[in-house]
């Protein structure tokens, strides 16, 4: 029986069908039969069971499988083992037992978070990518994140920062935190320098001495006063938020504020283009407008009154986002 794990966002099917193990083989050989014959090694970086593993057929379908011994995977054109595809290398196209063919290999970061079970709104992988560098989040940060939501941007952080890095997570909803824990848990694995705290990061940040902090909040404006307190001088705090209004409000706090300068707000527009042979265009839908992303560093003291009234123009940092100097 197909199982359909909940929260499906994407527009196509996504979650395929992991089923029973397949009944024997006909004439296939027992234990009490003798040794079977020596498997030849798997090649390297082999697909291995228990991998969660995409599928893309030839209408560019994505199906997303936990690769299971004995499992057989079934969809509108037909299945296969699961046996077929754990040994194999990353890239295999595999037949269908009606004719279909897939292409199996390991999800990207941003091809798993659009897959992923759900809860709530996630940041998408065009935001992701421009927030790891624009927060510049660096092999060995100590990072703040709030909320956790479904763990989108958790696990860029944590992959960011790396095994000497650690991201603190504080997010309000013990049910998204199991959902994220869980999401992260099948990309990354197991996390030891993740802390999720179930609390209201409008009360406060216990910790201190963080690299980077990261916000995606309703009202991040409520967290910068914590932020301030949080962040290392140098450190930078970075927002994202879906309104303008949403960005305004941060951003005029930030400057208000008074530890921090370089406020620079952003958006970013994907544009995909179709090129096949003559047909050279964009395409047709694109994901324009997501959110803003508003930064800002962290001072090491008060500024000096017309630095600050300069700051407060915001010319210097915008110039410097489209020149990317
Ligand atoms: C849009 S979601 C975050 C999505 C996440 N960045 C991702 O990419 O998957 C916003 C999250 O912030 C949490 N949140 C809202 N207000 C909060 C607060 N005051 N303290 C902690 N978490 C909060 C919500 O419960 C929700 O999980």
């Amino acid at each position: 029986m197909a199982t359909v794990p909940e929260g499906l966002p994407a527009p196509e099917p996504a979650w395929a069908a992991d089923t029973a193990p397949a009944p024997a083989a006909p004439g296939a050989t027992s234990p009490a039969e003798g040794p079977p014959a020596a498997e030849p090694p798997a090649p390297p970086g082999a697909l291995a069971a228990g991998e969660t593993i995409l599928l893309v057929d030839e209408r560019l379908r994505r199906y997303t499988v936990h690769l299971r011994p004995g499992a057989t995977f079934h969809f509108h054109r037909g299945y296969f083992a699961h046996d077929d595809l754990i040994g194999a290398p990353e890239g295999t196209a595999i037949t269908s037992s009606r004719g279909a063919v897939l292409i199996a290999l390991r999800p990207t970061l941003a091809q798993y978070v659009l897959e992923m079970p759900r809860r709530t709104q996630i940041i998408y992988p065009k935001d992701l990518a421009l927030i790891l560098l624009w927060a510049d989040i660096f092999p060995g940060a100590r990072v703040f994140e709030s909320g956790i939501g479904s763990g989108a941007l958790t696990l860029a952080l944590l992959r960011a920062a790396g095994p000497t890095g650690h991201v603190v997570t504080y997010e309000q909803r013990a049910e998204f935190i199991a959902q994220a824990r869980r999401n992260i848990e099948r990309f990354h694995g197991p996390a030891p320098n993740l802390s999720v705290h179930e609390r209201d990061v409008y009360e406060g940040i216990a910790e201190g001495h963080f690299d980077r902090l990261v916000l995606d909040v309703p009202e991040p404006w409520q967290v910068v006063e914590a932020a301030a307190a949080a962040l290392r001088p140098g450190g930078i705090v970075l927002s994202y938020s879906p309104t303008i209004i949403q960005a305004q409000r941060t951003a005029e706090t930030l400057r208000a504020q008074g530890d921090f300068a370089l406020v620079d707000t952003v958006e970013t527009l994907l544009r995909p283009w179709h090129i096949v042979g003559q047909s050279v265009r964009p395409v047709h839908r694109m994901v324009a407008h997501t959110g803003f992303i508003i930064t800002a560093r962290r001072l090491a003291g008060r500024l000096p009154p017309r630095f600050a009234a300069a700051a407060q123009a915001d010319l210097p940092s915008e110039t410097s986002s489209i020149d990317g100097v």
